[in-house]
């Protein structure tokens, strides 16, 4: 099963185990102790803990919930039909129940989210929504106005406390797992993939199969493996291109359309600069709402191996 993956196995199931800013603590403490839920919206970059907490608030508290997640299920229909089922379903602990609605941003900013809005009033007599989301920009004012929207954040002057407690976390699995490392090493994977938690915990899984954490794990494999995708796309090779992509499906979209622009000097003729530009962010925009993120990616960067000249 999925707890084959360490992120799932040993995903924190109370509040408490997460580690978290302290202002972040004392409203999710607050919301425990005074057993109240209302409508929110989990907002911040990935692996940091929304979707962990909206379910450790669930079990903490003893609630049904469900997980949709908005992208893969975003169409009004399946949507309706689940909240419904669920919300008039008789509870099991008779209190409330929660929809966490994942990945929101996900959903259709013309027609879910708008329906989503009535769904909320619908339902409110028993449910409580809680929405998570990347980017909170993308998801309609009228539900911003009906959550109360909460910033995972990881203010800069705890940065180093939280990543000590994080530390203690990682030292934990690895313990468990029986696996040797060098804690200097763990130290600094940590600062670099800092606050993406998932990152971190996905990259000794699967370095661990090595044996030991060492410092091997720090070399930027990310790096290599753009070189790798370059490469395909200058010789034009699109079989390359395609098994790169689904060798890579675990790198965030978003950060892979970055990754290129960042890196575009190093690979593309001058000339070609503005129409890569163009490509990128043309699909990147696509990418918030498409249902395929793989196929999207392959598409994008065929049009890449058409038009733009390598170096
Ligand atoms: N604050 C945290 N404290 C401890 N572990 C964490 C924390 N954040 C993430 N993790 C680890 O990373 C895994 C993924 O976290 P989670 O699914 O909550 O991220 P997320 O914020 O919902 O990310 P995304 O925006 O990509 O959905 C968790 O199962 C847990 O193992
Ligand atoms: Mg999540």
């Amino acid at each position: 099963m999925e707890e084959f993956l360490w992120v799932e196995k040993y995903r924190p199931r109370k509040v408490e185990e997460c580690v978290l800013s302290q202002d972040l603590k004392k409203i999710f403490q607050n919301v425990l102790d005074k057993g109240e839920l209302q409508n929110m919206m989990f907002t911040g970059t990935a692996g940091t803990g929304k979707t962990t907490v909206a379910r450790a608030l669930c079990n903490e508290l003893d609630l049904d919930y469900i997980i949709i997640n908005g992208s893969e299920e975003s169409g009004i229909d399946t949507l309706r039909n689940k909240i419904k089922q669920f919300a008039s379903s008789v509870s099991l602990s008779g209190g409330l129940k929660v929809v966490i609605l994942d990945e929101a941003d996900y959903l259709n900013p013309q027609s879910t989210q708008p329906a989503l809005r009535g769904f909320i009033e619908e339902f409110s007599a028993n449910c409580r929504f809680i929405l998570t989301c990347n980017f909170k920009n993308r998801i309609i004012e009228p539900l911003h106005s009906r959550t109360s929207v909460i910033e995972f954040a990881m203010p800069k002057k705890e940065k180093e406390a939280l990543a000590g407690q994080f530390m203690q976390r990682v030292q934990q699995i690895l313990a468990a797992e029986s696996i040797n490392s060098e804690p200097a090493v763990i130290a600094e994977l940590i600062m670099k993939y800092f606050p993406d938690f998932r990152r971190t915990l996905n990259e000794l899984q699967r370095y661990s199969n090595f044996g030991k954490i060492d410092s091997g794990i720090l070399v930027n494999a990310n790096d290599i493996a753009l070189d790798t995708l370059m490469n395909a796309l200058k010789i034009k090779d699109f079989r390359k291109m395609r098994q790169w992509v689904a060798d890579n499906i675990d790198i965030e979209p978003a950060s892979m359309f970055r990754k290129v622009y960042d890196n575009m000097n190093e690979y593309v003729e001058p000339q070609s600069i503005p129409q890569l530009v163009l490509i990128l962010a043309d699909y990147q925009y696509k990418n918030s709402f498409v249902a395929d993120h793989e196929l999207n990616m392959v598409a994008c960067l065929t049009e890449v191996m058409a038009g733009v000249k390598f170096k």
